[in-house]
């Protein structure tokens, strides 16, 4: 099964409650929820309080993507504010294994966002400890770019990590991918080994979400 979480930064944000419950009620699997710091990248969103003001209008995880530096102080401000997948990239933080226990201990799922020059080599001693890996095929910072084509390899490479892991009796990751997801470019990233997609401009660019979120859902049933 696929998981789809669209991504509220393409959503109205003078009216996200209505936006987050329109995709629920489409059958939205997560709202993901970009945090950006105009430090780590060059852009300013949401924070913790519009979580909070978002996280009683929908039942389904909200999964928080940190494109913040420095990462710690933020994560038991999401926990409370109703976090459920914290992600973050580990060049923004100091001790990423210190970082990725901070966010269990927090009762959050803990992921690792991988920029698309990222080595994957920042899975190699942390993969005990992550619920999912969120690899961006775009460079963080703004919805609407297009999905860099590299990233169809890379996410192979992941798969085959995670696969190897779970075979060997690790616990479950999931594998998500962020930026520039399309209609057009779907059938590729699930066959490429994704579980989870990210989809922003094509959810809410459309006229109303819930439209966009059954056209994105249409095309990966075909
Ligand atoms: C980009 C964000 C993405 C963004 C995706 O830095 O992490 O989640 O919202 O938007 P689209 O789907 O429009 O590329
Ligand atoms: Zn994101």
């Amino acid at each position: 099964m696929i998981r789809l979480a669209p991504s509220i930064l393409s959503a109205d944000f003078a009216r996200l409650g209505e936006e987050v419950r329109a995709i629920e009620n489409a059958g939205a699997d997560l709202v993901h929820f970009d945090v950006m710091d105009n430090h780590y990248v060059p852009n300013l969103t949401i924070g913790p309080l519009v979580c909070e003001a978002i996280r009683p209008h929908v039942q389904i995880p909200i999964d928080v993507h940190l494109m913040v530096e420095p990462v710690d102080a933020l994560i038991p401000l999401f926990a409370q504010a109703g976090a459920n997948l914290i992600s973050f990239h580990p060049e923004a933080s100091r001790h990423v294994d210190r970082t990725l226990q901070l966010i269990r201990d927090h009762g959050c799922k803990a992921g690792l966002a991988l920029n698309p020059a990222t080595p994957l080599e920042w899975l190699d001693h942390v993969i005990d400890r992550l619920d999912l890996v969120l690899l961006m095929s775009v460079n963080p910072g703004f919805g609407g770019q297009a999905f860099i084509p590299s990233t169809l390899p890379k996410l192979q490479a992941v798969r085959t990590r995670i696969d190897a892991h779970m075979a060997a009796g690790g616990q479950p990751i999931w594998l998500e991918v962020d930026g520039g997801v399309k209609l057009n470019n779907i059938a590729q990233i699930v066959a490429a080994g994704a579980d989870t997609l990210v989809a922003g401009s094509a959810v809410f660019g459309a006229p109303d979400p819930d439209g966009g979120y059954r056209e994105v859902m249409q095309q990966l049933r075909t």
